[in-house]
């Protein structure tokens, strides 16, 4: 068993936790929230996150299942290290030939707070020569970039507080949000870990109809039929644990049989639209790609065209806010127009909205709930919910 650490959105903590409760693992604490910290971040160790126990197909499984976490670490040690020839010693001693071919790329990701080895650079050099001491030969040292998303370097995390040296290795590669479908885009779309925790968190019953009016390239359309349909997300995709040298090709194909033999769900009625034609022909493809087109019904209208069933469901959606699309405009008279066409069509229906300008939810006329605070691409956000009344 190892300690693991899966990178979330900040804000999505308790999500990430109760998928991982869900698939079996034992939770040991979650980090709060840290939406406060410097927008434009790189998702990595000091993010939101949620640390649990698990074993090397623990490691497998939560990569293909998990809906909202980014990334899965592996820690591979921690110890105390003040001086430069400890950092070495200790980081000799770490089981690095379990998961690094000699020689193979690799990329540092490395920060320090209140400790005496601060330079980053130097510390990264120092590892990777307790890595050659350990495998015989040097690793190749690449920047990590996540495009292109093909032969990433094996990053290794490293995080110093207070003298402690922490090392994980990511066993994730490119990002968990990279599910493999989404190859045409609208504007502005949403992450599909994202997307993803947004249905978690309104609560949607994966039964009643989900209406998403601002669909653009159907992000949430997708990954509600996904999580209704019990789709494992990351089943068409590589992920850096399957290139380690102790990788076990057996367990990964039962696993992978295991999560395509399930009984198929019965999928609810999800329905999106979008007054952009484009932004529908690239929904229907990216669905088309995940395997759900028809679970989904598509059509370009605008919010006022709506036409949702008569019984209630939820409405859950990502309007444009003015930032990334409509900058500049004035979109008070869109939301007071969605809040007008909810109350008309879809009452008693629950909504979840992601925005963060009161301004314009002032506009719509209901009344929400204080919010969960999310990052949007850098942008602080919050999923408001409502009962439509
Ligand atoms: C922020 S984007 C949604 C992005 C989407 N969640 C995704 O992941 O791709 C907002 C969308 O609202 C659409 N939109 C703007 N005004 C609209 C209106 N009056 N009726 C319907 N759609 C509208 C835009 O075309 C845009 O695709």
């Amino acid at each position: 068993m190892s300690n693991l650490f899966a990178v979330c959105i900040p804000g999505l903590e308790d999500f990430t936790a109760q998928e991982l409760e869900q698939l079996g693992l034992g939770v040991k604490r979650t980090l709060s929230p840290s939406v406060d910290s410097p927008p434009g971040r790189k998702p990595d160790d000091t993010g939101g996150g949620v640390e649990f126990r698990g074993s090397l197909p623990d490691i497998y499984r939560v990569n293909l299942h998990l809906r909202t976490g980014s990334r899965v670490l592996v820690r591979l040690g921690t110890f105390y290290a003040a001086a430069f020839s400890d950092l070495r010693r200790r980081a000799r001693r770490l089981p690095w030939e379990g998961y690094l071919i000699p020689g193979q790329p690799a990329a540092f990701r490395v920060t320090s707070h209140q400790s005496r080895l601060y330079h980053t650079g130097a510390v990264a050099e120092y590892i990777a020569g307790a890595v050659a001491d350990r495998l015989g030969k040097p690793l190749t040292i690449r920047k990590f970039d996540e495009d292109p998303v093909t032969s990433l370097p094996q990053l290794i995390v490293v995080r110093l507080v207070a003298n402690h040296c922490t090392i994980s290795l990511d066993s994730s590669g490119s990002l968990l949000h990279r599910r493999g479908y989404r190859l045409a885009t609208a504007k502005a779309p949403l992450r599909e870990t994202l997307a993803a925790g947004i249905l978690l968190a309104s609560g949607w019953d994966s039964a009643s109809p989900l209406l998403d009016p601002f669909c653009g390239s159907g992000t949430i359309a997708i990954e509600a039929a996904l999580l209704a349909k019990k789709i494992a997300p990351g089943r068409a995709r590589h992920f850096a644990f399957m290139d380690w040298p102790n990788f076990n090709a057996a367990i990964w194909k039962s696993l992978m049989a295991e999560s395509t033999a399930k009984t198929p769900s019965p999928s609810p009625k999800i329905i999106a639209s979008d007054r952009d034609a484009g932004a529908i022909q690239a929904a229907r493809a990216n669905a088309e790609r995940a395997g759900v087109a028809d679970c989904i019904e598509f059509s370009c209208r605008s919010v006022s065209a709506i036409k949702p069933p008569p019984y209630p469901g939820w409405v859950i959606t990502n309007p444009p806010y003015g930032v990334r699309v409509s900058a500049g405009k004035d979109l008070r008279h869109l939301y007071a127009q969605l809040g007008k066409i909810l109350r008309a069509k879809c009452l008693n229906w629950n909504l979840a909205l992601l925005c963060d300008r009161v301004q314009l939810l002032k506009s719509t006329g209901l009344k929400f709930d204080r919010g969960i605070p999310l990052r949007n691409g850098g942008l602080r956000v919050r999923l408001m919910q409502s009962l439509v009344k």
